[in-house]
């Protein structure tokens, strides 16, 4: 158990992963997400009335072209209920850079509100509580990018996805960038701000 912990803390401290411990695909760049003014460092623990609207994204240090894609996936943090899978919270396609910046990061913007629109996360109320995971994959998107087939359901009925999966059938390469944020089961904060 001790050698565990300590086997963990210094895997923590050698990795540059963006995605939470275990998570596949494992990303190394950062994706910048910002929700109103808070910048969301990988493995923040937020409140769920902070999230409740699609954050901006971008990239600091580089200059994109083309069009990406962006998931984010739910999935339940250490022990959770094992029965719960991961929950589709957005799946927007093209992102393009707009030319504006916040704080030194290259925003990306679209007008997408699909496959599938944002949702913020909810996680439901456990005993005992636990965090659990939202992650942001920025993907490129590929020429007539279209949800394939088999994983129509899945993107529509947002439970279960596998997103190695989805990417397979997708024809994605690895995510670029990534991020994850984490939210507290039960987290039932009213809204502080609303536009
Ligand atoms: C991420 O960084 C680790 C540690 O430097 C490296 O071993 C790994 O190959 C990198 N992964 C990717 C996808 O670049
Ligand atoms: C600006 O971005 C840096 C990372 O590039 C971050 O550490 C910092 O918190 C951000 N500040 C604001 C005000 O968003």
């Amino acid at each position: 158990m001790l050698f565990y912990t300590i086997a963990s803390l210094l895997l923590v401290g050698t990795t540059f992963a963006q995605t939470p411990p275990g998570f596949t695909p494992s990303v190394n760049k950062t994706l910048d997400v910002y929700y109103g003014s808070t910048y969301i460092t990988p493995g923040l623990l937020i409140k769920k009335s902070a999230v409740a609207k699609a954050p901006v994204i971008g990239v600091t240090g580089e200059t994109l072209t083309g069009k990406y894609l962006l998931a984010m996936i739910g999935k339940p943090g250490q022990g959770a209920n094992a029965k719960r899978g991961t929950v589709l919270h957005a799946l927007l396609q093209d992102f393009a850079p707009s030319g504006q910046t916040q704080n030194g990061t290259n925003v990306l913007t679209t007008k997408a509100t699909g496959p599938a629109s944002y949702f913020g996360p909810a996680p439901p109320a456990e005993t005992p509580k636990h965090p659990h995971n939202y992650i942001f994959l920025l993907h490129e998107q590929p020429a007539n990018f279209a949800v394939p087939s088999g994983q129509k359901s899945a993107v529509s009925g947002r439970m279960g996805i596998d997103w190695p999966k989805f990417m397979k059938d997708a024809g994605l390469s690895d995510p670029l960038y990534a991020n994850y944020l984490q939210v507290q089961s039960g987290d039932n904060t009213k809204r502080e701000w609303q536009a």
